[in-house]
């Protein structure tokens, strides 16, 4: 058989042993969603969202991208943000790299990428916003590894510069905004302990869309 074909053998075996315990599996699941979390990370293929944190179908929102940026023009992720807290109200949203990551490590070779040029350059901006402590780290694969921690915590706070979590966040007091990263030589999440409360705090000094303008009737979302 081959390895295209297994894919449907292997569809089916896991139909199998997901109702083989549990017959109404597929009913259940077709019915709705409510996961309590939302996961941003890496398309890399060796980071696979639910296998990493033992998540089952139904159990967690996922969007994923090269580098697992949250561009504010970019209005996939911005749509799945804004899906994710006004309806789904997730309780989490965790934005996960990884070490070793491709795109962190192409948007660190100072050269012209092509079409990835617009992406990376967000990667490169994270750079530039560190640069005295990047530079400071003269072993070149701890300065990588820490690029990749570094635009994690850039991407989380561009999450919570959104008017949607601002806002659920005072009304309800969710979600709450994490930062981690996965070590392929491990399997092990680290998680970044970002304090999601103080960069919420800081960047509504100017970033703050809580307060609706009189000449509008309702929120953006944006
Ligand atoms: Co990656």
């Amino acid at each position: 058989m081959s390895t295209y074909d297994q894919l449907f053998e292997n569809n089916r075996a896991w139909v199998a042993s997901k109702t083989g315990s549990n017959p109404d599996f597929f009913a259940k699941l077709a019915e709705d969603q409510s996961p309590d979390y939302m996961y941003i990370g890496c398309s890399d293929s060796r980071v696979p969202a639910n296998e990493i944190i033992g998540l089952d179908s139904g159990e967690v929102f996922v969007h994923r991208n090269v580098a697992n940026l949250v561009n504010n023009t970019d209005l996939n992720v911005m749509s799945v943000i804004n899906y994710a807290v006004r309806h789904l109200q997730v309780k989490h949203i965790v934005v996960c790299g990884h070490y070793n990551c491709g795109g962190v490590k192409a948007a660190m070779i100072p050269k012209d990428m092509g079409i990835l040029n617009p992406w990376l350059r967000t990667i490169r901006d994270v750079y530039r916003m560190h640069h005295d402590e990047l530079v400071a780290i003269q072993n070149e694969q701890e300065r990588y590894n820490r690029l990749v921690e570094l635009n994690v915590k850039e991407q989380a706070t561009n999450v919570i510069k959104t008017a949607a979590v601002q806002k659920s966040y005072i009304k309800y007091g969710y979600p709450i905004v994490h930062g981690w990263v996965f070590d392929l030589h491990t399997g092990l999440l680290k998680d970044l302990n970002i304090d999601f409360k103080k960069i919420l705090t800081d960047i509504q000094e100017i970033y703050d869309l809580t307060a609706i303008p009189s000449d509008m009737n309702e929120d953006s979302g944006y």
